[in-house]
């Protein structure tokens, strides 16, 4: 990041911790002691990594004409409550809405009950303050103006121009440990996550869609995974399978043994999971594109990423594409719905009447998307077209590539940054996966869950979330 952004986004933050000094709602910080159960943690990391396998429920579809989104269950604090959190690749820390919160979601039409998380209501709930290591590795050092008794602040801005602001927390996580085929036990890990008290765009409304917050699972140290690693709980490798035909899916940490997947190298030292894509195919025709267009230099590259509805790809290739994913269909007339969406009247099956779209990256790993996938079905007989031409540009002002769930859905996607790759496979997202329990060396089975949630036919917003600023983590 340059020196200029630096001072800007420490601006920013002052301007925060202002704003929640004056706000009334600061705590009072008290000097961290050393809980007991930190104490059994660190001796914990010092007798060896305890690597466990764990299951996270997941629920919604990522269809945009169902929830466009995929959610999990957590619990936190102590006792437990829990918060029903969107499941983001494209970032890197978990919030969750707070109690302080004026305009935060308090419905959702997705059949789940919204709570705030509130630090008084829980027993082991800390507050992180701008002097702690938390804080200083987070900011990349130390916070002009910093007290003690200052939180340490968060501020996100997702692609879709939304953002979250609020304060970190340190409280007890409660997940699902495997611990047999299709079973797992509670278990908890102290983490630090944002208390979101100050949220705006589509993540301020009571929208049909709300949810208590994200959870990032991207690869800074401030994500959930790279604590629950450092900790020693966790290997760095998770997987997920998101089923937009039946909603929900299988998403596990740990190391997938069944199936097998190929890979392909994640771009080292960028704030997503970056890929090379090279060219894509479309009914045995390569697309032909300038050869940088894909170019994974710094800021560049093709992002993965689940907190993503659809899929977006730079204009050169978008044009190119659609008339040769219509091609079969010289007859059918394209027209747009609801200002978005190009759509057209098929009364048969697309699988048979438009081309396979294949994406190949390095290390010749392919990527199918079908046209059940690609093309999604807007009402009766009406289908649009879910390509969608890039909203964001990467720092050098080159058009993004962003792969969100309409081509990462009924897929097994595993994510391994132990190795730092990245790979898939077509999967049954409503079956199972075989996945090793580090600790034990036993392999469990671990299936596919769907937590309940309504659906309407509307096509709802379309979701961006991914982390907008692309600076922070990527100098
Ligand atoms: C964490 O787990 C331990 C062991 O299962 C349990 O005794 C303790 O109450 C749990 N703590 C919280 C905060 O849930
Ligand atoms: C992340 O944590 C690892 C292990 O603690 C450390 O070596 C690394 O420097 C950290 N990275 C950043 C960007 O702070
Ligand atoms: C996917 O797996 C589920 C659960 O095992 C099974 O009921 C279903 O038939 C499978 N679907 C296909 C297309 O094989
Ligand atoms: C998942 O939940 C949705 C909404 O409740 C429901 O429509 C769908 O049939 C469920 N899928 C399975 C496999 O139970």
């Amino acid at each position: 990041m340059d020196p200029r952004g630096l001072v800007i986004l420490v601006a920013i933050l002052l301007a925060e911790i202002g704003c929640l000094v004056n706000g009334g709602f600061v705590f009072p910080v008290e000097r961290r002691k050393r809980s007991l159960s930190a104490i059994k943690a660190h001796d914990a990391r010092r007798r060896g990594r305890i690597l466990s396998v764990v299951d996270l429920n997941l629920g919604g579809n990522g269809l945009p004409t169902e929830t466009g989104l995929y959610f999990t269950k957590l619990g936190l604090g102590s006792p437990p409550k829990d918060y029903y959190v969107q499941v983001d690749t494209g970032s890197d820390i978990l919030w969750v809405n707070c109690v302080e919160c004026s305009r935060c979601p308090k419905k959702s039409d997705l059949g789940i009950d919204l709570i705030l998380y509130d630090p008084r209501g829980s027993d082991t709930s800390e507050l992180v303050s701008c002097d702690q290591d938390f804080c200083f590795a987070t900011y990349d050092g130390p916070i002009p103006g910093c007290k003690s008794e200052i939180p340490c602040p968060y501020s996100i801005t997702y692609g879709d121009g939304s953002a979250t602001s609020g304060y970190y927390v340190q409280d007890y996580l409660t997940y699902n440990r495997v611990n047999g085929n299709l079973r797992t036990v509670p278990q908890n890990s102290s983490i630090v996550f944002g208390c979101g008290n100050v949220q705006s765009g589509t993540l301020g409304s009571s929208s049909e869609e709300a949810l208590d917050g994200i959870i990032g699972f991207g690869q800074a140290n401030s994500s959930v995974l790279s604590q629950l690693a450092a900790s020693g709980k966790v290997k760095r490798v998770f997987s997920h399978c998101l089923d937009n035909i039946r909603g929900g899916g299988i998403f596990a940490i740990g190391e997938v043994v069944e199936p097998k997947v190929s890979t392909t190298p994640l771009v080292p030292k960028m704030a997503h999971y970056n890929v090379v894509l090279k060219n894509i195919e479309v009914d045995t025709d390569i697309l032909q594109l300038p050869s940088d267009i894909f170019d994974s230099g710094n800021g560049k590259g093709t992002v993965i990423d689940s907190g993503t509805t659809l899929a977006y790809l730079p204009g050169i290739v978008y044009e190119q594409l659609i008339p040769k994913v219509m091609a079969r269909q010289p007859g059918l007339k394209l027209y747009l719905v609801e200002q978005q969406f190009s759509c057209f009247q098929y009364a048969g099956n697309v699988d048979h009447g438009f081309p396979v779209v294949k994406l190949h990256f390095e290390d010749s790993l392919s990527l199918t998307v079908y046209p059940h996938d690609y093309l999604f079905k807007f009402k009766y007989g009406i289908w649009c077209i879910g390509w969608q031409k890039s909203v964001a540009q990467t720092k050098n002002g080159k058009d993004m590539t962003l792969l969100g769930d309409l081509v990462l859905s009924n897929k097994l996607v595993v994510y391994d940054l132990e190795n730092m790759v990245i790979g898939w496979t077509d999967y049954n997202c409503s079956s199972s996966i075989k996945v090793k329990d580090e600790a034990t060396g036993i392999v469990h089975t671990v299936g596919a869950h769907n937590i309940s949630s309504a659906s309407t036919l509307f096509i709802r917003r379309i979701l961006t979330f991914f982390l907008l600023l692309t600076a922070i983590v990527n100098n």
